[in-house]
């Protein structure tokens, strides 16, 4: 962004921070935390938005959580807010094991088996499988609508559901920079509930997308939907996209940066839900949100971040979240759309 409009949105920033009643240095050195901090402030009471409650745990996590962080080329982590209370990661999952799948066996097996188009339909929609057949013409679907995603999970190759399972959380433990775990609780809440996506695996089955044990993947994708993750543990795995595929604060090749375009346009085409298209209209981010209240975006080459807000809008996607990325990513200059007259 130009200096005239940090200038300007760092301004405001101050006035938002200062009436919250918190003193906010806007020195060159803090412009990045003093965007976070505002952004923070300016949303902190909010009140709108409900978790989902479809799980029954969801319903349960303290809708008050909010965290934000900001990851940069560095590793460096600007945050606020709540860093270390975990959510499940739900949906947001259905990137890393795309990333997997498309690192073992390369971008096509996706685009051929699952498709990459967006389905315009819920994400739980079996009609959407329904038109996808590829007696219709299909496959029209993705990784990051529920019968895509239970599909790319039975595409992890193992020769057991244990060898399928220390890929998936290995993929993602690469991305985060530590060893996740998954939140047991949801994880059984989530299996005893999810009566719809055990449907849905064996739809996939039976029409041939999934050509594997649909019980078994349907589990694996449910108890990857329950992994553990907090702010900072997200926006990293944001980063890792943002940069190549390296994690900046590891330095570990998650996977390889020819791979990461991929990941990036399924999240640009659908990672919002139906509101994919809204959210890329505004931002112009590559990004993800998941119903435990977690969304990342990527900044390719600038940025990754996260925010943790369980409250969601009627699309399923945290209101919080939506809006504080928003206003950091479009204050750092993070669209990678805008473009500069020469
Ligand atoms: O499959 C589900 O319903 C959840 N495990 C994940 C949902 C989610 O985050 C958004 N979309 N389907």
């Amino acid at each position: 962004m130009s200096r005239r409009s940090l200038k300007r949105y760092l301004a405001s920033a101050a006035a938002v921070a200062v009436g919250a009643g918190l003193t906010l240095s806007v020195h060159a050195q803090n412009n990045y935390q003093a965007v976070v901090d505002a952004a923070y402030a300016k949303y902190k009471d909010l009140k709108e938005g409900k978790n989902a409650d479809y799980i029954p745990a969801l319903a349960k996590v303290d809708p008050n959580l909010y965290g934000i962080a900001l990851v940069m080329p560095d590793g460096k982590v600007y945050s606020a807010g709540n860093l270390t209370t975990q959510v499940s990661i739900q949906s947001i999952s259905k990137v890393f094991t795309m990333a997997q799948v498309i690192q073992e066996q390369g971008l096509e097996s996706i685009e051929k088996r699952i498709g990459v188009d967006a389905t315009g339909m819920r994400c739980n929609s079996s009609v959407a499988v329904e038109f996808a057949q590829k007696s219709l013409g299909g496959p029209e679907l993705n990784p990051l609508v529920n019968p895509g995603a239970i599909t790319t999970t039975s595409m992890v190759t193992g020769a057991t559901s244990d060898a399928v399972w220390t890929k998936i959380i290995g993929v993602h433990n690469d991305f985060a920079g530590r060893q996740l775990k998954v939140l047991q609780d949801v994880y059984k809440s989530e299996s005893d509930s999810n009566q719809r996506n055990q449907a849905i695996g064996m739809l996939m089955y039976a029409y041939e997308f999934i050509k594997s044990n649909p019980q078994q993947a349907t589990d694996l994708y449910t108890r990857q939907c329950s992994i553990g993750v907090n702010a900072k543990d997200l926006a990293t795995m944001a980063a890792t996209l943002a940069f190549g595929g390296k994690n900046p604060a590891t330095g570990k090749q998650a996977i390889d940066p020819k791979n990461v375009p991929y990941v990036l346009a399924v999240m640009a085409t659908a990672g919002l839900y139906d509101d994919s298209g809204k959210w890329l209209y505004h931002t112009g981010l590559p990004a993800k949100s998941g119903v435990g209240g977690g969304i990342i975006a990527v900044s390719p080459g600038k940025f990754g971040i996260a925010v943790v807000s369980p409250p969601l809008d009627d699309a399923g996607n945290s209101i919080r979240a939506q809006r504080a990325i928003t206003d950091i990513s479009n204050a750092l200059g993070g669209n990678p759309l805008a473009s500069k007259p020469r």
